[in-house]
Formats: C-alpha cells, sequence, structure tokens
C-alpha cells in the first residue's frame, strides 16, 4: 500500500499591496521595478523562470534564466536543438512564471517565442566564463547519455580542441526572446484576498489592464 501524504505548509500573505496607481499601465515597467526589487532585497535566483512549452504529445516546464528584459520581452538561452527549443519550433507558444516568495509576488507572462538576432547570442555568448562556453558545445542537451564518464570524456575532448583559441558560439545555441501577450503581476495579501493584474497587448503595443479576482 502507497504511504499516504499530507503536505503541510502554509503562509499568511501582506508584507504588500498593489494598487491600481501603483501598478499603471505598463506592466514591462511594473515586471522590471520588482526585478530590480528582488535582486535589491537578495532574493536567492532572483532572474530565474519557469518556462513551460507546448510539445506533440505534452506540455513541459522546466527552469531558465531571465538575461535580457526590455520593450520587447523576455530573453533566455539555451541550445537549440534541446526539448524545449524542438517545441518551441513546432508551437512558439510559451508562459514564463516567476516567483519571489519572499517579496509573496508572482508574475506570470504568455507569449510568443522567436530567437533573437545571432550578433545578440553571439555577444552574450562571449561573455559567459570560457568553461560555459566549452560546456555548450560539450552537451547535446536534452539527449540520452550512456553515463557520466562520456560528458566528462566529451568536456575534455572540447577542452583541448580549444586550447589556446577563443571558444565561438557554436550556431545551436543562442537565445529565445519571448514576445509577451499577456502579463499578470500578482501581490500576495491578507485573507487571501491578493491583488492580481492581468494586462493584454493589442495590435499597436499598447496594454489594456484588469484587475482578477484571486
Ligand atoms: C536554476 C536553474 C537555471 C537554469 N538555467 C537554464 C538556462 O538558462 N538555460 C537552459 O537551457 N537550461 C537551464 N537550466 C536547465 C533547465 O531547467 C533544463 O534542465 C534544460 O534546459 C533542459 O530542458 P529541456 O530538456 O526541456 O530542453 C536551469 C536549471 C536550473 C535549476
Amino acid at each position: 500500500m502507497s504511504e499516504e501524504r499530507k503536505i503541510q505548509g502554509r503562509s499568511e500573505y501582506g508584507k504588500a499591496s498593489l494598487s491600481e496607481e501603483d501598478a499603471g499601465m505598463d506592466p514591462m515597467k511594473l515586471f522590471l521595478a520588482w526585478l530590480d526589487e528582488a535582486e535589491r532585497t537578495g532574493q536567492p535566483e532572483h532572474n530565474t523562470m519557469m518556462l513551460s512549452t507546448v510539445g506533440s504529445m505534452s506540455i513541459s516546464c522546466r527552469v531558465v534564466l531571465l538575461r535580457q528584459a526590455d520593450d520587447r520581452g523576455f530573453v533566455f538561452y539555451t541550445n537549440y536543438n534541446s526539448r524545449k527549443a524542438m517545441d518551441l519550433e513546432r508551437d512558439p507558444r510559451a508562459a514564463l512564471t516567476f516567483f519571489w516568495p519572499a517579496l509573496e509576488r508572482q508574475v506570470r507572462v504568455e507569449g510568443r517565442t522567436v530567437k533573437v538576432p545571432a550578433e545578440e547570442s553571439d555577444a552574450y555568448f562571449a561573455s559567459r566564463p570560457r568553461e560555459s562556453r566549452i560546456g555548450a558545445w560539450s552537451s547535446d542537451q536534452s539527449r540520452v547519455v550512456e553515463d557520466r564518464a562520456t560528458m566528462d570524456e566529451r568536456f575534455r575532448r572540447w577542452s583541448e580542441r580549444f586550447e589556446g583559441k577563443e571558444v565561438p558560439r557554436p550556431e545551436h545555441w543562442g537565445g529565445f526572446l519571448v514576445r509577451p501577450v499577456r502579463i499578470e503581476l500578482w501581490q500576495g495579501r491578507e485573507n487571501r484576498l491578493h491583488d492580481r493584474f492581468a494586462y493584454e497587448r493589442f495590435q499597436d503595443g499598447s496594454w489594456q489592464r484588469m484587475r482578477l479576482q484571486p
């Protein structure tokens, strides 16, 4: 018989609030202010986000790092042959979720992805530590591997190959931009009456804002 487990854990929220006035009409501006606050107040891994993609058989979700955020949207970097990239090739729709527990804040994004221009991926790749750049050459992300030793051996061989040389960006590695069509900012409040503002983007780039029930 399987073990039954009741899961404990229940927090009361109420550290902050989000009014119409504070929220404003530009969700990217508000997101960037929240991201800055998360960094300034030392939230661990403040730039991590859950990325959900649609596959042919199922939906999948994983953590990636936000590397750029601006009026265009949200940029992360990955292997263009990975499972997530294959999903996005088939269906560019994606969802992102940020969660900063100590700030009692969640941000949800829905949008469509495009690859960032090659020069932008080049510039970011060049800024990474050398070992990470060699790692990008060594790993066929999402593929099955025999054992750990095979991976270590592959890393060693690529390190040898690049000895004394610059490590260029592999073509199969680069950025995706998630262009948002909907952004929701959520602030935990007392009695589960949280503040939620959802924004939907019009064709002309302007945003419509709605307050949602918690
Ligand atoms: C904190 C954290 C940060 C991560 N950042 C990235 C990232 O920026 N890019 C990436 O490709 N994978 C990142 N990963 C690994 C992914 O979660 C995932 O395992 C990998 O991308 C393969 O996913 P896929 O097989 O669905 O394509 C990160 C994992 C964690 C836990």
